[in-house]
């Protein structure tokens, strides 16, 4: 399977689509088994279909659905991959035991993280504050990826480097250590003989050399009343505390991360996972993978990555976010929807589409592309295929390519006339009536079968939705700042699911949204006098979008151009 890609559907489907053995890390976090309508964070029919497959019967039922999925991960983990369970006290207990010791072997059990999300924001129960989640960590093997990590220390740790100099805060660690010793470490230093320190004497932890060097640095501390000299240890310097298994350290989603859905996870807690068990290149997957979090990071950290996620909403938010991040350099993604927009495959580039439409009708392209009588690609038994990339094809395009099967192989015409099988496929976006017509005399007058096709036969299409922006002043300050209402009115067959809106639109860099999801269509913005681009999308119920740009003039008055 393609990497860097999001894909909209049932992990389940897709999962087993997914090679044995050819992911590194996995981490989920799937609904949690809590209450029900904290659990429905997009509202739309992807997401109610998967709600009401979870919660048809209680927690038995709920391990069973989740239990098929565990078990096709782990079959397209590497031998030496690894999986991240994130879950919560609902279900904790029985996703351990239940699903991960039975699927992964209790002796590949490497460790349970707690989260400590916060403290102020935990619900209070009458036993106790509620405010971790568990992540269990499993492996596939002893052969696991894991790298050492270390924690920010604590503020009582912290607090230890309470002296200052122009390097920074430091705290004081003793030059001399106890045992004598009769080498360069046992030698006078500052008139000090470690040998005749401490009651069982002392030495230096370096040589005088050395020790010489590190007071030209301005290293050593020499304290006032006389005692013996330390080393200066700067904060800068300590990379932390090797990881433990309690992660207070990770504050919930804040700031310009938040994108606005209540189960987001912190880049932070997904940084760390991803750290420490995989390097750059390997796959990631994340089979719910909700707004995004964990393939934004992994493609931050360079590794490849697959998302998935049963609701239109979460793909395109993910999407839109990768967006956000991406600039010049970065890897290009893919994201697969259930329809195609029409207008995408009408005017895409030829050659590519005759190639990939041919292979989903289930054909193979012609790779020659000139030369073989304007044919396109050939069905299994050879019987050839001819791709129009236009509406209303008619009559002319049916006579050249009847001619074009005649003298491409006249012995599998004339087998195919006698079976009564086609003797071409003429795929397109639509047929004119004369055509229709044609083939029908084909059949009925010389027994000749021709396979007229239509693209929306072979993969499912939808056009794309419509939008409008509306712009209305609502207040000015005395500082030139102006509030601004943006109305977007969008229209699709399918429904429109929201909108998201980049206020400053750099057509260079492309579509960054400033506010990701919108359900009403409608924002307030403040600007400053001068020129603006606006650029608002439309995301319908396929997960098919518009954009619309709007130039803003914002000067003594408000002038919209498109
Ligand atoms: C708790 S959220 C994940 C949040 C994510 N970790 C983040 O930081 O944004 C769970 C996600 O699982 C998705 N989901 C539920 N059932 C699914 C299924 N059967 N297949 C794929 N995705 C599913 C939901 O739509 C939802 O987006």
């Amino acid at each position: 399977m393609a990497t860097n890609k999001i894909i909209l559907g049932d992990n389940l489907e897709i999962l087993k689509k997914i090679e044995d053995n050819s992911v590194d890390l996995i981490y989920l976090d799937p609904p949690f088994f809590s209450n029900k309508n904290y659990e429905i964070i997009w509202g739309d029919e992807g997401e109610i279909r998967s709600f009401k497959d979870r919660w048809a019967g209680g927690i038995e039922h709920y391990i069973a659905w989740l239990k098929e999925r565990v078990y096709e991960m782990y079959r397209v983990l590497k031998q030496t991959g690894t999986l991240f369970h994130h879950c919560d006290r609902h279900a904790n207990a029985y996703i351990r035991v239940e699903i991960l010791d039975r699927i992964f072997g209790q002796n590949n059990f490497i460790n349970e993280f707690i989260w400590k999300r916060s403290s102020n924001r935990s619900s209070i129960s009458k036993a106790a504050r509620k405010n971790y989640d568990t992540i269990f960590f499993y492996a596939k093997s002893k052969k696991y990826t894991y790298n050492q990590l270390f924690m920010e220390l604590s503020a009582t740790s912290k607090d230890l480097y309470k002296n200052k100099d122009k390097h920074g805060f430091y705290q004081t660690v003793p030059l001399l250590v106890s045992g004598k010793r009769k080498g360069e470490t046992g030698k006078i230093w500052k008139g000090i003989d470690p040998n005749k320190q401490g009651q069982e004497g002392m030495h230096w932890v370096t040589t005088p050399d050395k020790l010489d060097e590190y007071e030209k640095q301005d290293l050593i501390y020499f304290p006032k009343n006389g005692k013996t000299p330390r080393l200066k240890y700067y904060l800068k310097q300590s990379p932390g505390v090797p990881l433990s298994e309690v992660w207070d350290d990770i504050p919930l989603v804040q700031g310009n991360e938040r994108i606005g859905y209540p189960t987001q996870k912190p880049e932070a807690l997904l940084e760390r996972i991803i750290k420490a068990s995989s390097n750059k290149g390997d796959l990631v997957l994340d089979p719910f993978v909700g707004g995004g979090t964990t393939v934004a990071v992994a493609d931050r950290l360079e590794r490849k990555w697959i998302g998935i996620d049963q609701s239109v909403q979460a793909v395109k938010v993910t999407e839109f976010r990768l967006q956000r991040q991406q600039d010049l350099f970065s890897n290009p993604f893919t994201v697969q929807l259930h329809k195609y927009d029409y207008d995408t495959l009408r005017y895409a580039d030829s050659f590519e589409f005759e190639e990939w439409i041919v292979q989903q009708y289930g054909g193979t392209g012609n790779v020659k592309q000139r030369g073989d009588y304007g044919i396109d690609g050939r069905m299994s038994d050879n019987t050839p295929i001819q791709v129009k990339r236009s509406d209303n094809v008619g009559r002319n395009v049916l006579d050249n390519f009847m001619s074009a099967v005649r003298r491409f192989d006249k012995a599998l015409l004339e087998k195919n006339r006698k079976e009564k099988k086609p003797v071409g496929h003429l795929i397109a976006f639509s047929f004119n009536k004369g055509i229709k017509e044609e083939t029908a005399r084909l059949k009925n007058q010389e027994g000749i079968i021709l396979k007229l096709v239509t693209v929306e036969e072979i993969v499912p299409i939808a056009k794309k939705p419509t939008i409008a922006i509306e712009v209305s002043e609502k207040s000015r300050d005395e500082n030139g700042i102006w509030d601004i209402e943006l109305t977007a009115t969008g229209h699709s067959d399918a429904g429109v699911e929201f909108y998201s809106w980049d206020c400053s639109y750099d057509p260079e860099k492309g579509f960054k949204p400033s506010l990701m999801i919108d359900k009403e269509g409608r924002h307030r913005h403040q600007f400053k006098a001068g020129l603006h681009h606006i650029a608002v999308k439309v995301v319908d119920n396929d997960g098919l979008e518009s954009v619309e740009v709007i130039k803003l003039q914002v000067n003594g008055k408000i002038k919209k151009t498109l």
